[in-house]
């Protein structure tokens, strides 16, 4: 057997154990999904969005990509947020980074990847902004686990600008911006507390008037 044939046979003993606690899971989630809760995370294979917050299918809308960036030109990311945003009225989006990650050790060195620089290349500018700050902790590794709270931070900020989220405040419609980060070395997460609920915790500068 391949191994492409052995995820075959891993859905089905899924699926079978999903239904042996509610035969009808999987007719009820065909029906409609509301999820609470939209994800943004790193594309890194070992932050698995739902099986760290151990939520099930239907519970958790998603969007990952290397290092969890938000970019107000990204019609990928935009397009999840707006969808979420205003036809799923996801009550939380949550911005999740994870300690050593490696887009965001790319982005602070000097080595050559492709195409993904040019991707990793905001969080290049961020640790440039930061590098004060960043050059008083001696350990490197240190130094990248910060990083990558700095670049959840920026990120969180990122999506609290957009017209979508603004746009929801401006409609009353409850909606909270919050930034975690997942340690792959104990398997937890943590809350950054940078939580944005509404417009009054954003710079004027980045405040939008109403449509
Ligand atoms: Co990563």
């Amino acid at each position: 057997m391949n191994n492409l044939q052995q995820l075959f046979v891993n859905n089905r003993e899924w699926s079978e154990s999903i239904k042996q606690q509610d035969p009808e899971f999987f007719t009820k989630l065909a029906r409609q999904q509301a999820p609470e809760y939209l994800w943004i995370g790193c594309a890194d294979s070992r932050v698995p969005a739902n099986e760290i917050v151990g939520l099930l299918p239907g519970e958790l809308f998603v969007h990952r990509n290397i290092a969890n960036v938000v970019l107000h030109t990204d019609l990928n990311c935009l397009s999840v947020m707006q969808f979420a945003v205003d036809v799923l009225k996801v009550k939380h989006i949550i911005v999740t980074g994870h300690y050593g990650c490696g887009g965001v050790r790319a982005a602070m060195r000097n080595k050559q990847l492709g195409l993904s620089d040019g991707w990793l290349r905001t969080i290049r500018d961020l640790y440039y902004e930061e590098r004060h700050k960043l050059k008083q902790i001696p350990d490197e590794e240190a130094e990248l686990d910060r990083m990558c709270e700095l670049n959840v931070i920026r990120q969180v900020a990122n999506v609290s600008h957009t017209s979508i989220v603004q746009n929801a405040w401006h409609r009353d419609q409850p909606l909270t911006v919050h930034g975690f980060i997942y340690g792959i070395k104990d398997g937890h997460l943590k809350d950054l507390d940078v939580t944005v609920s509404g417009p009054e915790q954003i710079p004027a500068q980045y405040r939008l008037g109403p449509p």
